[in-house]
């Protein structure tokens, strides 16, 4: 077979049996076969190179094939790719856990490792439902949220991610019912107006016998809306939290290991959380992992006044192989100056994307924080056709709804980097022709 037939012949294969993400099945959408990925690139089968704009969802902060991150993997699976955690533990899990609790905020000090960012978050909404019930609260299990947040695709995830953009509706008898505030209005650069953060105050103020915990994304509401809200909300929210008795769960599973210029979003407010939960970067895109940090008071109070201690074990809990490449992830990025890289992204994106802002009637709005780039369109964009003028142009960029927006490696150069932003301005350009 020629390579574009061994091409076209799994792509025919992948439509039969393969489900994709939030696609149809046969899914409807270009897929694009992909052979290898290296550096700041992924390869096609056809031999074509793309740049990278996506990070794989913001994961792979370092790239693809990293020699430190790939012989962190090799070793470790010489001597054990996985164990049960349940009554055992090993090196890389308690190292792991030490290196977190050092780099997080410094209330946060225990670790509880899962396999995904949606599980990360079910633990986390689980420790605050378990932990009122210890201290005999039982009535408090509801939670606080933000309108266009995302939290992930599992229920409990889902009842307090966005009710419109997060599915409740086709769920509706399923989730549980929980307290939304409305979207934070003041941008990350304006001037604060404490009116932003009232209506959340008097949701806190009416229902906090009833309310666990408040969650949220800090500073970037990702999936929900690539929207940057104002750091004296955070502020504003974990005082509330305080004056309530209500826990703050800041999820930073997007957020975290610098995506925003910060290590954490959170050190923007200068503020530290109860429960935190980490995913995605925290691997540097190698495995699906995710941790959810607690404050001691948490982890305490949890394990000594309830009927039982944290009801939640998954059964590749610590996996070994995704402990010692986040450890070898993190250790990584502490070597070098990424703050500056960061820094440089941001204001390379602040230029070159700024003259989509010229395009009326078909950008509504851009937008950059640390590595994220967004330009938000007018109207939703034509996924099929927008994904294949992408790729003809060398880049992998991937739009949803109305926004185009890139979060690259950090790793990408300057020429690299301009390469996407020209992609981005040309074809949004384009669209009004
Ligand atoms: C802020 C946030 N929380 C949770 C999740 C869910 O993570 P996962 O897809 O690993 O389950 C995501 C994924 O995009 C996310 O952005």
């Amino acid at each position: 077979m020629s390579q574009s037939e061994i091409q076209k012949d799994l792509m025919t294969r992948d439509r039969q049996v393969v489900w994709h993400p939030y696609s149809a099945m046969p899914n409807t959408l270009p897929v694009f076969p992909v052979v290898a990925a290296r550096g700041v690139k992924l390869q096609l089968s056809n031999g074509t190179k793309l740049i990278d704009g996506m990070s794989s969802w913001w994961c792979a902060i370092h790239g693809y094939n990293h020699p430190d991150l790939n012989n962190a993997l090799v070793s470790q699976l010489k001597k054990m790719s996985h164990v049960m955690f349940g009554g055992l533990t090993h090196e890389p899990a308690v190292e792991l856990a030490e290196l977190l609790v050092e780099i997080s905020p410094s209330k946060i000090e225990t670790v509880f490792f899962s396999d995904s960012g949606s599980v990360a978050v079910e633990v986390a909404m689980k420790m605050a439902v378990q932990y009122w019930a210890a201290s005999g609260m039982s009535e408090k299990y509801k939670f606080l949220t933000i309108r266009n947040g995302y939290h992930g695709d599992t229920f409990g995830a889902m009842s307090v991610s966005d009710p419109v953009t997060g599915m409740h509706n086709l769920f509706s008898g399923v989730l549980a019912n929980n307290f939304f505030a409305p979207q934070p209005c003041v941008r990350f650069y304006d001037d604060w107006d404490s009116k932003d953060v009232l209506a959340f105050q008097e949701l806190l103020e009416k229902h906090h016998t009833e309310i666990a915990a408040v969650i949220l994304e800090p500073i970037v509401q990702g999936a929900g809306g690539m929207w940057f809200y104002h750091p004296e909300y955070l502020k504003s929210v974990r005082q509330y939290c305080d004056n309530y008795n209500v826990l703050l769960i800041t999820d930073e599973i997007a957020t975290g290991f610098g995506r925003t210029g910060k290590l954490f979003a959170c050190e923007y407010a200068g503020i530290e959380p109860d429960i935190m939960c980490l995913g995605k970067a925290m691997s540097g895109g190698y495995m699906s992992f995710a941790a959810t940090l607690a404050s001691r008071r948490v982890a305490e109070g949890v394990s000594t006044g309830g009927e039982l201690p944290l009801m939640h074990g998954p059964t590749f809990m610590a996996n070994p192989l995704a402990c010692s490449v986040s450890l070898a992830n993190i250790k990584l990025l502490r070597s070098w100056d990424w703050e500056s890289k960061i820094s440089e992204l941001q204001k390379q994106m602040e230029q070159e994307l700024a003259p989509c802002r010229s395009f009326t009637g078909i950008v509504s709005d851009v937008r950059v924080l640390g590595a994220i780039g967004v330009v938000e369109l007018t109207a939703p964009v034509d996924m099929e056709q927008i994904s294949h003028k992408f790729v003809e142009r060398g880049v992998w960029i991937r739009p949803f709804g109305k926004l185009v927006y890139i979060m690259p490696p950090y790793i990408i150069s300057s020429q690299e980097l301009s390469t996407l932003t020209s992609a981005i301005c040309e074809t949004v350009q384009g669209l009004s022709r």
